[in-house]
């Protein structure tokens, strides 16, 4: 046995482990380039000082990996991915020991870190390149970079960056010879037909995993070899080099992971997971435009027609998805005429177009448009894959169009009203780029400092939603099935990981929509709403209809009976209480009753209420009218309280039911069975209460037991209804204030023991005629049965021609009587 448990235990731990090696599935990535994010010596430019200093802020945003932009020595052409010298950081940014102190701040607040691995290409300042370039033809350096005496080879090439290249070739006079390059002509493309090329990569590799990055993000990973007659992506020999790379990871590095960036359509990128042997992840280009395209078109087709066409992804991989990074919103992945439609819906304004994109932040394109800004993140957030934040758009920063190349989404984090947005407190002049500063989206509308104070802000809102997902493994591990309502303007999809599965619902549209999902294989399951936990109606054999505000959403967990236990952030609320009626009391119970209210109690509040009680034998629903057939005053009792009978009547047929009626005020201690079985709240001037079953507070057991001692009497035009009491009774009264134990409020009848002395039952069905339970005791009490409860007395009524009706029996109190 012990054996087993051990053997268990270690199954179970190597499981966790093995689960932890898969990490990347369950992270939410939050993307940022150090050279804005903050500045902590005050030079104008972003350092490891200052992004370490805002690592708490990135923990409380909640996601749990960053992604850094290149931050290596670099003349920065670029932005940093023109690298001049891999394995030190830029001196602007900080030094390497700043590198490391980052990434065991990082480590400590549980944050995994991402860098960047740019191989294709380095700057032409780099020392390999200058060596190169001086070197002879054929010479080991020469050898780094890909060179031709004319500029026709490769021809069948794209140039990527259009807008400012016009060759994949430029001329080196100190070579005499051209390189090539994908990119600017400052970034000539490294030769991996060299093998000291890729040792000389793997070595880079080594440097940042030995100091502790996580994650390596691979730039322009498709076009790493050359081959003539071909296109020059995607190539079987770059496969090759990917496979070597990751074989390495894994021997010397488990747990670490490559990220690789291609542009590509599905089918193609597909192809960087191997099979589950090249890269860990790899961004899925093509959903992104298409999120755009769907709420342009306000229709679902463009995201449901790429996933359908996306393939399925080896079991340890995963998409990276995104809805805007650091570059232009890149639109090589659609059609021409999509393009078009794109460029004219987003970027009406010329300047926001670059290359084949789009320059502009995410909330300048959904054009401040709250309810567009929290649709699209939802779909970043459950979409199959891991979502990754661009830095900024967690407050709606806005862009700068006058900026060039890409810079305008670069612009320093906001991070408060003060000078240059609390980013640095440099001269403005001197800034590595210029805050935002316009109405919108200055630094003095959008920062951090406010939106962190107010619940409301989009800041609180990514926190909130970042929160929900991280309850869930199923969105960042979960199979993706969507669900085809006819309504063409909603996006449904079930997210299943394990026994979980979530319903992700959305509205592309601008308008109201209502759709009608075929869930009726998952009949039977209660739908929670993920944000707020509200429980929706169960999903039964009939098509669900939901309505949808415009550019509405939801997340809903749909619960089988079984998880409801599980379920403890929401547990789903027990019946909700009614929307009572107010009843508004000037003297009397009794008077308020007569009043309009309470014919609404009558007709609204009683069928329903009646229906819940278990003594209510008849079907409420059924009947064709329901009213207080009166409501006499229990004499003597020191709070108002009426015996009420209330009159079933159904076709000629009547029947007649006792529910005592009193008022427990707000301001009184409660007694919790008094509010669960209220009828309405009332009022009398400024004190609130609730009008309920007078038999669920003390005041009542103590009033008929007095009554009963005074032998009262009270006519009601029904007859007189007369406390009779036994002689045994004396022996048994209680005192004042004595404790009340309630025994049953809701079996056929209801009773209780007042004092420890007396039990009260009051019937609930009133029935003309002796009641044949007080003639039994009467009887038995008489002959002196030892084990009785003897008769101490009655409420009966009596009618005009002399019939009794029972309103409830007395008896002295026996210990172990069951309860009746
Ligand atoms: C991809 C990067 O995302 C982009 O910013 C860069 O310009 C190109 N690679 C070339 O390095
Ligand atoms: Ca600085």
């Amino acid at each position: 046995m012990d054996d087993l448990l051990s053997r268990s235990a270690s199954q179970a731990a190597a499981a966790t482990a093995a689960d932890d090696l898969l990490w990347y599935k369950d992270a939410v990535i939050y993307q940022l380039h150090v050279k804005s994010y903050f500045d902590a010596n005050n030079d104008g430019i972003g350092d490891f000082a200052g992004l370490t200093a805002k690592l708490d802020y990135i923990a409380e945003l909640g996601v749990n990996t960053l992604w850094l932009l290149p931050f290596y020595p670099s003349p920065r052409l670029d932005d940093g991915y023109d690298i001049s010298e891999y394995r030190a950081v830029h001196p602007d940014y900080g030094t390497l020991a700043d590198a490391k102190r980052f990434i065991a701040a990082a480590h400590a607040r549980g944050l995994r870190v991402i860098t960047e691995l740019v191989i294709n290409h380095t700057s032409d300042q780099h020392g390999w390149f200058q060596r190169a370039r001086h070197g002879k033809p054929g010479s080991v350096y020469r050898d780094f970079y890909v060179w031709s005496d004319d500029d026709n080879r490769y021809s069948g090439t794209r140039i990527i960056f259009v807008d400012t290249e016009r060759s994949n070739w430029t001329w080196d006079p100190e070579a005499k010879a051209y390189f090539w390059h994908r990119f600017y002509s400052h970034q000539p493309d490294l030769n991996f037909d060299n093998p000291r090329v890729f040792k000389a990569v793997l070595a880079v590799m080594r440097f940042w995993l030995d100091l502790g990055v996580d994650g390596l993000r691979l730039d322009a990973v498709p076009y790493l070899v050359e081959r003539e007659g071909t296109h020059n992506e995607n190539l079987p020999e770059t496969h090759e080099i990917l496979r070597q790379m990751r074989g390495y990871l894994d021997t010397k590095y488990p747990g670490r992971v490559l990220l690789a960036e291609a542009n590509q359509w599905p089918e193609d990128t597909k192809d960087y997971f191997g099979t589950g042997d090249e890269c860990h992840m790899a961004f899925h280009f093509p959903l992104m435009p298409r999120m755009y395209m769907a709420i342009a078109r306000e229709d679902r087709f463009p995201i449901t027609d790429i996933m359908r066409q996306t393939p399925d992804i080896p079991s340890n991989c995963q998409w990276a998805i995104f809805l805007r990074n650091h570059d232009e919103l890149t639109l090589e992945m659609v059609t021409d005429s999509e393009r078009d439609y794109l460029w004219e819906t987003y970027a009406a304004d010329r300047r926001a177009r670059l290359n084949l994109g789009i320059r502009r932040r995410l909330t300048p394109l959904l054009e401040r448009d709250r309810r567009r800004f929290e649709l699209m993140n939802s779909l970043l957030l459950s979409m199959p894959g891991t979502p990754v934040l661009y830095y900024g758009d967690e407050i709606g920063m806005g862009d700068n169009l006058h900026l060039g190349d890409r810079d305008g989404v670069r612009t320093p984090m906001q991070w408060s009203p003060d000078r240059n947005g609390g980013f640095s407190r440099a001269d403005p002049a001197a800034l590595v780029l210029p805050a935002i500063m316009d109405s919108l989206y200055g630094f003095d509308a959008i920062n951090v400092e406010s939106q962190a104070r107010d619940p409301h802000s989009i800041l609180s809102w990514v926190r909130r939603m970042l929160g929900v997902r991280r309850q869930h493994r199923a969105f960042g591990r979960g199979g993706l099935r969507f669900i085809y309502p006819k309504n063409r303007k909603i996006l449904a999809y079930l997210r299943d990981y394990e026994d979980e599965t979530i319903l992700c619902v959305a509205n592309v549209s601008r308008t109201p929509q209502a759709v009608e999902l075929d869930l009726s294989n998952m009949e039977g399951r209660v739908p929670i709403e993920l944000t707020a936990g509200s429980v929706f109606p169960p999903i039964g054999q009939l098509t669900y209809l939901l309505t949808l505000a415009p550019y509405g959403f939801y997340w809903f967990l749909l619960a089988s009976e079984a998880q409801w236990p599980a379920w403890e952030v929401h547990t789903p609320a027990p019946e909700p209480l009614p929307e009572y009626e107010t009843l508004v009391i000037r003297d009397s119970i009794a008077h308020a009753l007569t009043g309009a209210v309470g014919g609404r109690i009558e007709r609204d509040a009683l069928p329903v209420y009646l229906a819940k009680r278990r003594w209510f034998s008849e079907k409420g629903e059924s009947a064709d009218t329901i009213s207080f057939a009166c409501a006499p005053a229990l004499p003597g009792a020191d709070r108002e309280t009426l015996l009420a009978e209330v009159e079933v009547r159904h076709r000629a047929a009547a029947s007649h039911w006792f529910i005592p009626l009193t008022i427990t005020w707000e301001d009184e201690p409660t007694f919790a069975m008094a509010s669960q079985l209220a009828l309405a709240r009332a009022r009398k001037a400024r004190r609130v209460g609730l009008l309920t079953d007078a038999f669920a507070t003390p005041h009542f057991a103590h009033g008929v037991m007095r009554a009963l001692s005074e032998r009262r009497e009270l006519p009601t035009p029904q007859g007189v209804i007369r406390f009779l009491p036994e002689d045994g009774l004396a022996d048994h009264l209680p005192t004042a204030g004595a404790e009340v134990k309630w025994l049953s409020v809701e079996q056929s009848n209801s009773s209780l023991i007042v004092g420890d002395a007396a039990m009260l039952k009051i019937l609930r069905r009133l029935n003309e005629g002796i009641h044949p339970e007080s003639e039994m005791t009467r009887y038995l009490t008489g002959k002196s049965f030892a084990h009785t409860a003897p008769l101490l007395g009655e409420v009966v009524r009596a009618s005009e021609d002399g019939k009794p009706t029972t309103f409830a029996i007395i008896q002295g109190f026996v210990r172990n009587q069951d309860d009746a």
